[in-house]
């Protein structure tokens, strides 16, 4: 019997998952404007472009390696890098080099599919660059008249994107965290192609019913609603932008019913608030275990680690 190597935080947990992330808000970047990124542990480029198209590539230039998103210019339907003018186009193609005439055919740049939806630019991450093959769900409820203005909020929590996602989907630990009363009993299904898990936990407190409804699209794409009772729902969309294997960027957009605007709007948001303040002392010193020993009490956490293994090539 020997002592073993000491766990660490340090040590492996899963890369990237296959899926759709986001990179910004949309109304952040107006037509023109050119930004850094960090995401998947690299640097990109994000641009919108005077037609209104956003764009992202990496972010550097295959001529001297200059960073297209910092001082990089949007030219009509193309970036100009910074350093000696080259311009790319949405495909990534140098279509420009203002003092040569002849364009090398490897002067090309990585772009990424990217799709602006629900406010947010959504890129496709796979680690074998094979394209998207399912398209980012639409929420009619974000542009709704009987749904309150959306509000928003963004906030960087040091744990990978898989853990951030997994909280979710972990009842039992709503009481101890959270101050639940109990333990709100739960189900997980999966969608027939395997792809969609949704979630539907009874989280009522006291006299206070309230139904929670998961829909979770990759691991950090999420919708999560709350029933109060008819036509008192509440609505929360979350995308995450994986910065790092230890760090995720995660972006909330909540909208209510417009009958219960007064009643929940900013309750609520601050609650969401309070729920992830709860969760971060958590989230910065576990480790991550990818053979958890589980108990039978543990089914919506068994589901979920069935369900996200198809994230992954390996
Ligand atoms: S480094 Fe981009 S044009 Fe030279
Ligand atoms: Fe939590």
């Amino acid at each position: 019997m020997s002592l073993g190597v000491c766990e660490s935080k340090s040590q492996e947990g899963p890369g990237f998952p296959i899926g759709w992330y986001s990179v910004g808000r949309g109304r952040d970047l107006g037509v023109g404007e050119v930004r850094d990124v960090k995401a998947f542990d690299r640097e990109l480029a994000l641009f919108r472009t005077r037609s209104g198209v956003a764009v992202v590539t990496d972010a550097f230039c295959p001529h001297l390696g200059a960073h297209l998103g910092v001082e990089g210019r949007v030219v009509g339907e193309t970036i100009r890098c910074p350093f000696h003018g080259w311009r790319f186009d949405l495909q990534g193609k140098c279509v420009e080099i203002p003092y040569c005439e002849e364009i090398p055919e490897r002067a090309r740049v990585r772009t990424w599919h990217v799709s602006e939806t629900n406010g947010d630019i959504m890129v496709w991450y796979h680690p074998a660059e094979e394209p998207p093959t399912w398209e980012v769900p639409e929420l009619e409820e974000l542009t709704s008249d009987e749904w309150s203005q959306p509000q928003y909020w963004e906030v960087t929590i040091p744990n990978h994107v898989q853990n951030i996602a997994e909280n979710t989907c972990d009842p039992e630990h709503f009481q101890y965290v959270h101050r639940m009363q109990d333990t709100p009993p739960s189900k997980v299904d999966i969608a027939d192609d395997g792809r969609v898990l949704h979630m539907v936990a009874d989280a009522s407190q006291a006299a206070h019913p309230n139904t929670l409804d998961v829909t979770m699209h990759n691991p950090g794409l999420a919708i999560v609603r709350t029933i109060y009772g008819p036509q008192a729902e509440m609505l929360v969309y979350s995308t995450a932008q994986p910065t790092t294997l230890e760090e995720t960027h995660m972006r909330w957009t909540l909208t209510v019913r417009r009958e219960i605007v007064d009643l929940v709007g900013d309750d609520v948001m601050r609650g969401i608030k309070a729920g992830i303040n709860d969760d971060l002392p958590i989230w910065r010193h576990k480790i991550y275990r990818e053979k958890p020993v589980f108990c039978k009490g543990d089914t919506s956490l068994v589901g979920f680690r069935k369900w996200v293994r198809q994230f992954y090539l390996d």
